[in-house]
């Protein structure tokens, strides 16, 4: 495979039971690298490590909930003491919203922000001394052209996302010296269940893959663009097609942006 350079790596991969996280599972594991994946869905691990075929036995399955994170030095201390090192963390593991603010509950904001920030830094926060005293290792997250934006139907998890943006920046800035990478994965759009997941006012799942979704690129493709945003140092790695260009609309032409924003269908 061509990416030798992560033969024998360790690769810890939250969100690995669906879309862009189980596609990673299995460009790694067909890289050489032994992955640690982890969700909240042990038979979801399962699934994918068995999909791995003849490269399963280099798939752990770490199962925990980044909406409690409680118990996580205890797992990512098991995780050292098994495999010696920890080389690549990436945060993939989150959750959408497809509610107004008005409607949302401030319990379900802070539920949006346990899983997609603290739960993010979290397991950050805990792998961060071993890959000092290593002194080596490249930590990811993974935002959304939303987390640079605001979106109708996704103010918290905006939120959510923009401030990664300011813990991962603060996190580079702070660690350079330590030789400890960190990248900010962007998609745009991926065909994953994002939008089925996304929680509703009421806490409940939207349970509908939206339109937009489905023309989104495919999770393998999303998984190759990222491989090759860590393999270049990237700090920030978009993924997608033309809406990356909202991107740009909205830093250098705002008025445009929120003409477009309003009229986009935002469900
Ligand atoms: N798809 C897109 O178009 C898109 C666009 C922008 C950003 N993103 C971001 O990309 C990342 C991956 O999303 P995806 O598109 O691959 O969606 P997905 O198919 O729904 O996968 C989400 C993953 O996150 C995990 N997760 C959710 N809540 C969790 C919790 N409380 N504890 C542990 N794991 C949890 C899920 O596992 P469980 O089964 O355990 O819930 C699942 O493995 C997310 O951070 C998302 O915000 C995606």
């Amino acid at each position: 495979m061509k990416n030798s350079i992560f033969n024998n790596k360790v690769v810890w991969i939250t969100g690995a039971s669906s879309g862009i996280g189980e596609a990673l599972v299995y460009q790694f594991a067909n890289s050489g690298a032994r992955v640690i994946a982890s969700s909240n869905d042990l038979p979801g691990l399962q699934r994918v490590r068995e999909a791995c075929g003849d490269k399963s036995e280099q798939v752990t399955c770490a199962p925990f909930d980044l909406s409690d994170t409680s118990g996580i030095d205890e797992i990512v201390s098991q995780q050292i003491t098994a495999k010696g090192k920890i080389d690549f963390l990436l945060n993939i593991g989150g959750i959408s919203q497809r509610a107004r603010i008005d409607e949302t509950p401030l319990w379900l904001d802070r539920k949006i922000f346990e899983i997609n920030y603290f739960g993010t830094i979290a397991l950050t926060k805990a792998v961060l001394p071993y890959m000092i005293r290593q002194k080596s290792g490249h930590i990811i997250a993974t935002s959304s052209i939303s987390g640079r934006f605001g979106f109708p139907l996704r103010s918290t998890y905006s939120a959510s996302k923009q401030a990664l943006h300011g813990f991962f920046e603060t996190l580079y800035l702070e660690n350079k010296s330590s030789n400890i990478r960190t990248s900010v994965i962007i998609p745009g759009r991926v065909d994953t269940a994002i939008s089925y997941h996304a929680l509703n006012a009421t806490g409940k799942e939207h349970g509908r893959l939206d339109e937009g979704q489905a023309k989104g690129i495919s999770p393998a493709k999303a998984a190759q663009i990222i491989i090759k945003g860590i393999l270049r140092n990237k700090r920030e790695i978009l993924v997608g097609k033309s809406e990356l260009m909202l991107l740009h609309i909205r830093r250098y032409m705002p008025w445009l942006f929120f003409r477009i924003a309003d009229k986009i269908k935002s469900t």
